[in-house]
């Protein structure tokens, strides 16, 4: 069986999470990050994963647009999806909910809410008052939760 996860980031967290599930997965696994590629054959993999990450409510805009091109071809193979974001909890459902659409949502294996991270080394200036305010936090902090991406992985696999 082989794997694509294909995920989109802005400051890396997502691609941290990628990282992880494809140690977890092993063999014939193989990434994609949406930041560099565009031109991905998935009709080449049985098990397509899709990641991305949520800023100011939305899922990262690659992966939306990624979703929308190929929804035909998702819709009819193995399907796992994640998200990375801080809220949790039902704050965090309902920003997968709205993330991804009922179809993949309905027929994906394994869903995952892999947590996130307040990076202020990569915050611009805008994105840093934001956290502060919205989030009041004032420095950088992990929250990536290990344990889902392990329990996702074994979902996934075959
Ligand atoms: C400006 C900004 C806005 C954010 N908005 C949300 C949000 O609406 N909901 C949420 O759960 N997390 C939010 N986050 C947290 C991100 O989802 C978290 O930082 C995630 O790890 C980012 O992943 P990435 O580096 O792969 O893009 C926000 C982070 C930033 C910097």
């Amino acid at each position: 069986m082989n794997t694509a996860i294909i995920y989109g980031t802005k400051h890396g967290s997502t691609h941290k999470c990628a990282n992880t599930l494809a140690n977890e997965m092993g063999i014939n696994t193989r990434l994609f990050s949406l930041e560099t590629e565009n031109d991905i054959n998935i009709s080449e993999y049985d098990t397509i994963i899709i990641g991305g990450s949520i800023h100011a409510g939305l899922i990262n805009k690659k992966v939306k647009k990624f979703i929308d091109k190929n929804i035909n071809i998702l819709s009819e193979k193995k399907i796992g999806l994640f998200l990375c974001c801080m809220y949790e909890g039902d704050k965090a459902l309902e920003q997968f909910q709205n993330a991804f659409p009922e179809v993949l949502r309905n027929t994906a294996v394994a869903h995952g809410l892999f947590g996130g991270e307040f990076d202020f080394e990569k915050m611009n200036f805008l994105e840093k008052a934001i956290v502060k305010k919205v989030a009041n936090v004032e420095k950088s902090v992990s929250n990536i939760n290990y344990d889902n991406i392990k329990a996702f992985a074994k979902k996934m696999s075959p």
